[in-house]
């Protein structure tokens, strides 16, 4: 049993609490705790009267403020919306042109097309345009319907060969498939096309007098008289040295004999209007000799 007493150091009163010889000094609660507490109730009681604090059922106290998240959220979402439609609307309306000789529109095709393209076409198209077997090449000059930003902003909208109403049709017709052409014929016509292709092979330059006829026949309706392609349609040049199905002998007898028909989907539903053109821009500046304004 221990009663208070004055410690003989401090000068203070004991609580009258001891263990072990070590006394209780009974002393006020230091200042510094009580102005932080009471700078911390002043500051609670400032931020129920101003600001949004108590739940009350349905509704809640909106302090005299009157700030509000959702209010602040919406105002930003705005902003942020001006703020594209600064470029977005110049990305429509104007003429391609136009876009191209702006370097500030330009920046934006080359910061956002990059992304657009790896997601939506680079699984056909390759990461940098490159195509592939079955796929076309988009980073070379020779296009299957034109180089014109507009043919292409139009191959974005309504795809080809696609469920779209108004698609693109592409049909290379399956010669041998449908009794069309013999075996014998398809043979001088894939010697034929091989020779007139840049790559093309002296030692078969014999066979192709047969197949030269039959060319002009069947084939140049859609392919031109000199095999260059007609883009309203489509049809592949097929002098120069790229193949999207495959120039040797195999590839082409198979081309000629079961058709072809490529399916490119179409994307007006699924991007906007600024991200096509956003996307012809960039597909065209894949194409090095455009950068540099040579035109093919
Ligand atoms: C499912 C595969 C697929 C996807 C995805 C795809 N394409 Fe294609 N694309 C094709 C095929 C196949 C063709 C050639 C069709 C034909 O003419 O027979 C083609 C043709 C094109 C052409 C015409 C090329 C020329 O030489 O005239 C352009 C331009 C093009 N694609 C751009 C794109 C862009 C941009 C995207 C992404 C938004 C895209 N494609 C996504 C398969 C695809
Ligand atoms: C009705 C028009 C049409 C006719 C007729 C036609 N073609 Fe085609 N041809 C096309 C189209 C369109 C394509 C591209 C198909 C695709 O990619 O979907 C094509 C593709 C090809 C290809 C593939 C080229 C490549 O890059 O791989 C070859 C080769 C070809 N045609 C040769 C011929 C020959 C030879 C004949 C005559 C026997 C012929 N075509 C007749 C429209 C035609």
């Amino acid at each position: 049993m221990s009663v208070s007493e004055r410690d003989k150091y401090t000068g203070h009163m004991t609580t009258g609490h001891e263990w072990n010889g070590i006394k209780e000094l009974n002393t006020p609660v230091p200042l510094v705790l009580l102005v932080f507490l009471s700078a911390a109730f002043l500051f609670a009681l400032g931020y129920w009267i101003l600001m949004p604090a108590w739940p009350l059922g349905d509704t809640y106290t909106k302090g005299t403020l009157g700030f509000d998240q959702r209010q602040h959220l919406a105002k930003q979402i705005e902003k942020n919306d001006s703020e594209q439609s600064r470029w977005i609307d110049p990305l429509v309306q104007l003429d391609f042109d136009a876009i191209q000789g702006n370097s500030q529109l330009m920046a934006i095709v080359d910061e956002s097309g990059p992304a657009l393209f790896e997601d939506n076409c680079a699984m056909c198209h390759g990461s940098d345009g490159d195509g592939g077997r079955y796929f076309p090449k988009l980073n070379d000059t020779s296009w299957l319907w034109g180089s014109d930003p507009n043919v292409i902003l139009q191959t974005l909208a309504v795809g080809i060969n696609s469920t779209h109403p108004d698609t693109r049709i592409a049909i290379m017709p399956g010669f041998g498939a449908a009794g069309v052409l013999s075996a014998e014929v398809i043979e001088n016509l894939v010697a034929y096309v091989q020779s007139i292709s840049s790559s093309h092979n002296t030692s078969i330059e014999q066979a192709n007098m047969a197949g030269k006829e039959a060319y002009s026949m069947y084939c140049a309706g859609c392919h031109a008289n000199d095999g260059t392609g007609n883009s309203v349609v489509g049809a592949p040049n097929l002098t120069d040295d790229y193949w999207v199905y495959g120039g040797d002998t195999t590839a082409l007898t198979a081309t000629l004999t079961h058709g072809r028909k490529g399916h490119m989907p179409a994307w007006d539903k699924r991007l906007s209007l600024s991200e096509r053109r956003i996307l012809t821009l960039y597909v065209l500046s894949l194409n090095q000799s455009v950068v540099t304004g040579d035109k093919p």
